[in-house]
């Protein structure tokens, strides 16, 4: 994969006037032709950062360049290189497929191109329901149509949005299939979401936010490994004053005065991973009282992400 940067973010910070800061210190680059996706719980940031970029919010400061095109030197021409797909699905209902895509392409001073238009639409799988009233089509077609809406002035970089909140697992699975294609077909997306799972199946690279900051930027097979990590916690009838070497060379950690072990591993591994613990736990004649495995959650990696930051 390329590299040329298509989007970057530097040192952003965007302070609501109510003094919310919803952006604290947003470094970001986002590459050519790839699918970034940026996670993060509601009242994360993401919309916030999408509209610093798309110009529909002011950032308070901090550098944005789109195409390599300053935001606040030319904000019309770095628009023009940006599609939107909002969180909100908004559009004129009484309008005609084709009049949407045309009007919206004159909003950007775009010349008129009717094929260019027809080749989003036949893309779409929406070149049937060209004359049709938006109002007529169907939830998943209406979200395609805002796709072709953002598409219309041929950027080079397209934000989804939440493209799936809200929706049923087979819309879900239709947004991903079309969001693929358009990745296929060279064009650099970024979306929002906040299913993790989303991201896992979609994206090149992900990158955290919370709490108004990327807490981490990471391929997603990267990312989907540190998720694939478990627990097991091993409660002991009587407490363990040194660990055994076999289980202290494995990493095992002693807590609660010796009563607990706690043992991290890769729930993705090819071996089980726990039978040579296991093995050693009998071996050094422990009595176990409970056991019990865990999933790292999101949720988990996030607050232990923030700890490592050291700030509030
Ligand atoms: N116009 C606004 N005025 C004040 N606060 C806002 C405004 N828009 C968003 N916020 C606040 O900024 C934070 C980030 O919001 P948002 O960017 O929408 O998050 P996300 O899209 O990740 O859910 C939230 O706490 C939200 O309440
Ligand atoms: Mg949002």
């Amino acid at each position: 994969m390329s590299r040329v940067p298509i989007l970057s973010l530097a040192s952003v910070e965007k302070v609501y006037k109510t003094g919310h800061h919803a952006l604290k210190g947003v470094s970001l680059e986002v590459h050519q032709g790839e699918l970034f996706a940026l996670l993060g719980p509601n009242g994360a940031g993401k919309t916030t950062l999408i509209g610093i970029v798309t110009g529909l919010v002011k950032k308070t400061s901090g550098t944005v360049l789109v195409s390599g095109i300053d935001i606040d030197r030319d904000p019309a021409r770095a628009r023009a290189h940006v599609g939107l797909v909002p969180q909100e699905l908004s559009t004129d209902m009484f309008e005609t497929v084709w009049d949407t895509l045309c009007f919206s392409r004159g909003l950007f001073g775009k010349p008129k191109n009717p094929e260019k238009l027809e080749e989003i639409l036949r893309d779409l799988s929406l070149y049937d329901k060209k004359n049709a009233k938006i109002m007529t089509l169907s939830g998943g077609m209406k979200r395609r149509v805002l796709i072709a809406k953002a598409l219309c002035h041929e950027p080079s970089l397209l934000f989804l949005d939440e493209p799936t909140a809200g929706v049923d697992v087979e819309l879900r699975r239709d947004m991903w299939k079309v969001v693929d294609r358009l990745r296929r077909g060279g064009m650099t997306i970024v979306l929002t979401t906040h299913y993790i799972e989303e991201a896992e199946q979609m994206a090149d690279r992900v990158g955290v936010i919370h709490g108004g900051q990327i807490v981490l930027v990471e391929e997603t097979s990267t990312l989907m490994k540190k998720l694939g990590q478990k627990k097991l916690f091993v409660e002991l009838e009587e407490p363990l004053l040194a660990l055994p070497e076999a289980l202290a060379s494995a990493g095992v950690e002693l807590a609660a005065g010796g009563l607990k072990l706690i043992y991290t591993y890769d729930a993705k591994a090819e071996k089980a991973p726990l039978e040579p613990i296991l093995r050693a736990l009998d071996e050094a004649k422990v009595t176990l009282k409970d056991l019990q495995t865990k999933q790292s959650s999101l949720e988990e990696i996030f607050l232990n992400l923030l700890k490592g930051t050291n700030q509030s």
